[in-house]
């Protein structure tokens, strides 16, 4: 039997027997701040059992892709893998024990055709510890449908009391069914002795976990309103069973995984241990990637980070120089992509991301397999603390060190292990925050147990610039502190605030937070993604202490700046749907209190003339002065309303439509200007191209608009001042100059002016200078000096053989003395020869004047007076 068929089957009886079909979850918990992954199908459904929220219906079905990692060093055996997908089936208050032992046993042996003679059956024992007794009705209700007395094992707490997933929620006693494999995996069961559940009884249901309990925190366990039934079934096992299969590696699901490690390796031929670690561990690593989790030293991200290790850690092992990930992840995309259709979307993605993960470790690692190999010398026994260096100074995972250590006959001192990792967690924890920068809390890392009872953070910044909130805990590198003294760096966690937290392209707000005894700065706010906010805060006098009330106040200056520039980002969208057309989407943008940054698609670049008309209405819209009007109504009827939203953005039940007059509405979460005059003046800065089909524009606003306009005004000044021209001729100029200079000569028409030199001499301004360029240039700039300037101007050109040079005397010296008769004096006395009228003479001259000397010349032929 196919996994396809066994799915349907499975799915299919349960709707048979009027059970609702529903969809899997992500493998990423939502608001489960203390469990790292889905580890098994009611993980989702937490919230169901305990009566916080209600089914779709009494009895569920489906099949939920799940992440274990309790057992991930016994992966490689014959039934532990890391992903998995679960077959389950729930009555959430509905029927309870005896019907769910019914349903389970005609699956098994009607639908599924499995033999009752190779099924046993396990049931809790009972626990004194937990008052609990023996679970009678489960073991009656298995022999009423046919199981014998002596196939029916009663285990302890440990192995059938189920739950809850993660710290806290629904458990109880749980029944499973185990399949006979068979003589070759070890002695058959004899009643009162071992039942051994490794190798020859493998767990192919648990046909029941009979939710009684809610856990609490505090480890306490609680009624629940009502009774529930939680089964669950590894879909690969149950294959495995059903096909008599050696191992789930061999499965349909598996089995590809494999072989493209084999062919990745070179190693064909058997099927070797680490072939099947390596493809458990990186269609693990694939299944986390594709729910966008990258890589990291902790919480989540550590997780896919030890798979891909591991597996590369196996292959160097095996003598390979690399290990190349990507032929093993488009084997397991290729696989799953019919159930899993995002990872084939984001194949592209998880490749690379896994490449870079291998890219980046293969040295450390190269270099931690090196050290482990002068250890294996050293020790029969590798000490806890030595195994733990390897861990934390060379990345390798304890269970590689076991596995190599164990090839040659060398132990790990696991529990010292345990112990190093304990101390050092320990350490870091410490009760007090220390000062100095310590790791902030991201928003996807898993919250420390603490917190889980905490509220998510009211949000009254659309209102209030200030309120009070109380400290609900202050972490420090992600660990939850007493208190945090000055210099301390520390993620403040409330449970309400003003502070806006970064989303939506708007930056988190900055501002102080003060308690009695205190004080702190905020430099930014995120939200975690279970909605609690986290303050990015530095106390800056005193002592911050969890439960303190603070005052909170954001900067009032920064938010003012973010608030207007949020608003004409809707503006600028608005404007470009109208300059540009409606073809225009939003692809990304950024909101901060200095700028803003608007992605838009658009297949080319916006010409000068577009981006003048965008400004002028974006700026008559500033003008008309509109108010905003803020509602809030379902997404559907915000988008017929005609409100823009974001392309594949996903919204909550209610959304807050944000328009001003007729001309914007979007859905938005940001905050605002309450009218559009407060964003005073809007201008943009730059266009450009970041992607084929996306243009990138960045914009200001306010006092920044007017700076930059204050500072292009003062440009354009100082550039009209340097090239001495109007500011008309001032780009005509700057051509030139920039022919120039991709040419190394300037055209006929123009002359850059070098070195000069200007005086007053005998109540004439004088300009004397030397020129680069043409002849023609030197003419025109010396006409433009006499003309424009009124400045008597004696140019010539360097570089040449001979210098040419250039006299011109404006109209009202010319009484004085000529250009003509200027330049001969000139001649007169450097050599060289030319001739003009009273208004522009030019030559050449034999070498380039001495400018000292030429001022002298031209002092002299001024006092000879008129001429
Ligand atoms: N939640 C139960 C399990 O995962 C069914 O085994």
């Amino acid at each position: 039997m196919d996994s396809e068929q066994i799915r349907e089957r499975f799915l299919r009886f349960f709707e048979r027997h009027h059970h609702t079909r529903i969809e899997g979850a992500s493998i990423v918990p939502r608001s489960d701040p203390t469990l790292l992954f889905v580890n098994s199908g009611m993980a989702p459904l937490k919230r169901y059992f305990t009566g916080e929220s209600t089914p779709p219906a009494t009895d569920l079905c489906n099949v939920q892709g799940c992440i274990r990692t309790k057992d991930i060093d016994d992966v490689g055996d014959r039934h532990h893998i890391t992903f998995f997908e679960m077959l389950g089936s729930w009555s959430i208050g509905g029927y309870f024990k005896r019907r769910a032992v019914e349903l389970a046993w005609e699956l098994l042996t009607v639908d599924l055709e499995l033999d009752p003679a190779r099924l046993y059956v396990t049931v809790f024992a009972g626990d004194s510890g937990l008052g609990l007794p023996p679970d009678e009705e489960s073991a009656a209700a298995w022999e009423r449908v046919g199981v014998p007395r002596e196939r029916i094992v009663a285990l302890p707490a440990e192995d059938n009391f189920w739950g809850p997933a993660g710290d806290s929620g629904p458990c109880g006693p749980s029944t499973e069914v185990f399949l006979d494999t068979g003589d070759t995996f070890g002695p058959a069961y004899v009643p009162g002795g071992p039942f051994d559940t490794s190798r020859r009884y493998i767990e192919i249901w648990n046909a029941g976990v009979f939710m009684q309990f809610d856990k609490g925190l505090d480890g306490v366990l609680r009624p629940l309103p009502f009774h529930s039934v939680d089964t669950g079934s590894g879909l690969e096992r149950l294959q495995l069973a059903l096909n008599g299969l050696d191992s789930v590696y061999d499965t349909d699901l598996l089995a590809p995984v494999v072989t493209a490690v084999q062919d990745a390796l070179g190693e064909p031929g058997g099927v070797q241990h680490h072939h099947r670690v390596i493809g458990d561990h990186m269609r693990a690593a694939v299944a986390i990637l594709a729910e966008g989790v990258r890589p990291g030293n902790e919480g989540r991200g550590y997780i896919p980070r030890r798979l891909i290790r591991t597996s590369m850690t196996l292959a160097l092992t095996r003598g390979h120089e690399r290990f190349r990930p990507e032929p093993i992840v488009a084997a397991a995309v290729a696989r799953m992509a019919a159930h899993y259709p995002h990872w084939a979307a984001r194949r592209g993605d998880i490749a690379a991301a896994a490449a870079r993960e291998c890219e980046e470790f293969q040295g450390t690692v190269r270099r931690g397999l090196d050290h482990l190999d002068e250890v294996l010398d050293r020790y029969d026994e590798i000490p806890g603390e030595e195994a733990f260096r390897l861990f934390a100074t060379h990345g390798l995972p304890v269970e590689i060190t076991g596995e190599i250590a164990a090839a040659r006959g060398v132990l790990v001192d696991r529990a010292g292990f345990d112990t190093a990792l304990e101390r050092h967690r320990a350490l870091s924890r410490g009760a007090a925050a220390e000062p100095g920068t310590a790791r902030r809390t991201r928003p996807d890392d898993v919250l420390p147990t603490a917190l889980s009872g905490t509220p998510r953070t009211a949000f009254l910044g659309y209102d209030a610039l200030e309120a009070e909130g109380r400290v609900l805990a202050l972490l420090s590198g992600g660990v939850p502190v007493e208190r945090a003294g000055e210099g301390a760096e520390v993620d403040l966690v409330t449970d309400r605030s003003p502070f806006y937290a970064e989303g939506g392209g708007q930056v988190g707000d900055r501002g102080s937070a003060t308690a009695a005894g205190g004080q702190a700065e905020v430099t930014d706010t995120v939200a975690h993604e279970s909605g609690r906010f986290l303050h990015r805060a530095r106390v800056s006098a005193g002592e911050l202490r969890r439960g303190d009330t603070v005052h909170l106040a954001v900067d009032a200056g920064a938010r003012a700046m973010t608030a207007a520039n949020h608003t004409a980002t809707h503006l600028l969208n608005a404007a470009l749907r109208e300059v540009l057309g409606e073809h225009v989407r939003q692809a990304g943008s950024l909101v901060e209190p200095a700028r803003l940054r608007f992605d838009l698609t658009h297949p080319r670049p916006v010409t000068r003339q577009e981006l003048a008309r965008i400004e002028r209405l974006v700026n008559a819209w500033v003008l008309a002065d509109a108010p905003r009007t803020v509602e809030s109504m379902a997404p559907s009827d915000a988008v017929a309303a005609g409100a823009i939203s974001l392309p594949g953005e996903e919204y909550a039940d209610e959304v807050r439509v944000l328009s001003f007059d007729g001309f914007s509405k979007e859905l938005c979460g940001g905050t605002h200007v309450e009218h559009t005059a407060q964003i005073g003046s809007f201008r943009i800065v730059t266009e450009q191209s970041v992607a084929a089909g996306v243009r990138r524009i960045v914009a200001v606003t306010r006092e920044r608009a007017v700076e930059l306009t204050l500072d292009q005004s003062a440009v354009l000044a100082e550039a009209t001042a340097v090239l001495r021209t109007a500011p008309q001729d001032l780009v005509p100029a700057i051509e030139r100059l920039a022919r120039h200079a991709r040419t190394g000569t300037p055209d006929s028409g123009a002359a850059a002016l070098g070195r000069r030199w200007d005086a007053g001499v005998g109540g004439v301004d004088v300009t004397l200078a030397e020129a680069a360029g043409a002849a023609a240039g030197l003419r025109k700039e010396a006409q433009r000096l006499s003309g424009d300037e009124g400045r008597l101007a004696v140019l010539w050109l360097t570089g040449g053989a001979r210098t040419n040079i250039v006299a011109s005397v404006p109209e009202r010296h010319r009484e004085r003395i000529g250009a003509a008769r200027l330049l001969s004096r000139i001649t007169e006395r450097f050599g060289g020869a030319g001739g003009g009228n009273p208004r522009i003479a030019q030559g050449a001259l034999p070498a380039a004047p001495d400018p000292g000397v030429l001022r002298d010349v031209v002092a002299e032929a001024l006092g000879d007076g008129a001429e």
